[in-house]
């Protein structure tokens, strides 16, 4: 099968085969080659007049730096931003426009980092250009990944079958574990193992995951545990920035006996890879491990510079570029998150306390959420009509508004306050339309954000219904959608995430 990396978004590392991952891999050994045997420009000429946008909303110093290095040796240029002081993100600018700015400025490549899960999915959605995934929340960092699979697979004689990997520090907050993980259940026979503090514990549903994908997790009492029975130690530093209200003394007092020091690796022939930063204060990894051989950590850095130089190469190594012409696709405005329901009879049922003509019912509110839902929505300044009301035979409260279409932000404000609302379309006295607005449960998600716009989107993973951001799976609660309706859904959605078609 041949492999191709031409203009493709690079947003997860579950959207890589095998194949994939290991021509990525004899890529970047061909770049260390040349490296090491003193040709670092020999391809000079190879991205003459491609330039790579970089915009990091969060801090970094190896992923983007090293993305320019790659660049700047393929003799391409890079320009951006670092962190968002300074640019128009601080007068509230979307990621949708500002992501449209990179590609009006004529950029071959985005490379992005941004705290929130699925964001870098929705700035591939937006962008006419190729866009990588340099970290989303603590969703993905693709990248990342194929650079530790390219550290091991160069430290173990290119073999990556029979793996025995111990993971560190904080599995729960991060991405690089679950990047690498997912990329490493390509292969056969691999084992993990970990030691970590519950809290910064490897989360079950990655575990149940990597299990149905054949990979053997353990958890271990102690890091030698771990060590003992590992070739290599990945080690991570605690996500302080992803742990609101925690406090960095309680980090250190968790990491205590999870740190690694050299009386950790003592005895064995274990190789400490770790993607950096180190965290200086809770030094999750002690200095005088730097000075060990089971260092490798700053090798893996390095190998990171190959990787993307062979990723950037592959992807923009062709003729032509893309035109900007202004224009954004349709689908970036409607989502596919309406779940319809049928219409019993013709006419409103019983379900109104005084009957409307035209205009819209909220029906099935949580309970309690009635006054925050009215205020979220603020009819009546808008110049509209607002009934709410609880009947004592129905748990669920409901609005009744002659607002006769509710614009997506005012669907999204009710959802967040209340999953899954049915919404009912009223048309001279009958429903015409009703369906439950579904929103992805990932708090972190950017289809969540009112401002951002992010029409919801949902595929069907083998029936497993998948945001189509972070890829989260969600399941219908409504105690009211049938069988027949969750399935119709389903069947509606699409089997993969498609990209946008931009439009001519
Ligand atoms: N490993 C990594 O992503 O490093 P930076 O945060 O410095 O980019």
């Amino acid at each position: 099968m041949s492999v191709s990396f031409h203009d493709r978004d690079i947003i997860s590392i579950t959207d890589f085969s095998r194949e994939e991952i290991l021509s990525l891999c004899a890529a970047g050994r061909r770049m260390w080659e040349r490296e090491k045997t003193g040709q670092r420009n020999s391809l000079r000429d190879a991205l003459k007049h491609r330039t790579l946008s970089y915009m990091f909303y969060e801090p970094s110093t190896r992923t983007r730096t090293s993305f320019n290095t790659g660049m700047r040796e393929l003799g391409g240029r890079y320009d951006g931003f670092s962190g968002t002081e300074g640019t128009s993100v601080m007068k509230n600018e979307t990621v949708r426009d500002t992501v449209t700015m990179m590609c009006a400025n004529h950029n071959d490549v985005i490379v992005m980092r941004h705290p929130l899960d699925g964001s870098l999915q929705w700035a591939a959605d937006v962008a006419n250009i190729p866009v990588i995934n340099g970290g989303d929340g603590k969703n993905e960092h693709p990248t990342q990944a194929l650079l530790d699979v390219l550290t091991i697979y160069s430290l173990r004689e290119e073999r990556l079958d029979g793996l025995r990997v111990g993971f560190g520090g904080d599995l729960s907050h991060g991405r690089t574990v679950r990047s690498l993980s997912l990329a490493l259940s390509h292969f056969d026979d691999i084992t993990i193992r970990w030691a970590a503090e519950d809290f910064l514990g490897m989360p079950e549903e990655l575990e149940e995951l990597l299990a149905s994908r054949g990979v053997k997790v353990a958890r271990e009492k102690t890091v030698r545990d771990v060590m003992r029975q590992v070739d290599f130690y990945y080690m991570t530093r605690p996500q302080l920035e992803r742990m609101p209200g925690v406090r960095q003394k309680d980090i250190v007092a968790m990491m205590k006996q999870y740190r690694i020091d050299r009386e950790k690796i003592e005895g064995f022939d274990v190789r400490v890879l770790h993607p950096l930063p180190v965290n200086s204060e809770i030094a999750e990894i002690d200095y005088r491990v730097y000075f060990t051989p089971a260092q490798a950590f700053f090798a893996q850095a390095e190998f990171g510079i190959f990787l993307r130089k062979a990723l950037l190469h592959e992807m923009l190594g062709h003729e032509g570029y893309r035109h900007y012409n202004g224009r954004l696709p349709m689908e970036l405005a409607v989502g596919n998150n309406r779940l319809p329901r049928r219409i019993h009879g013709l006419k409103q049922s019983g379900m109104f306390i005084d009957k409307i003509h035209d205009g819209a019912v909220i029906d099935h509110l949580a309970q309690g959420t009635l006054r925050a839902v009215s205020y979220a929505l603020d009819l009546e300044n808008r110049g509209y009509s607002c009934t709410t009301a609880t009947i004592t035979e129905k748990p669920n409260p409901f609005i009744k508004t002659n607002l006769r279409e509710l614009p997506e932000r005012d669907l999204k404000h009710v959802a967040l306050l209340s999953p899954e609302p049915t919404i009912n379309y009223v048309k001279e006295g009958r429903i015409v339309e009703k369906f439950v607005y579904l929103l992805c449960g990932n708090a972190n998600c950017i289809s969540r954000t009112i401002n951002e716009d992010v029409p919801p989107r949902f595929y069907s993973d083998v029936g497993t219904i998948r945001c189509r951001y972070c890829r989260r799976p969600y399941a219908v609660a409504h105690r009211k959608v049938t069988p027949e309706e969750r399935a119709a859904y389903i069947a509606s959605l699409p089997a993969r995430i498609e990209p946008v078609a931009y439009p001519d």
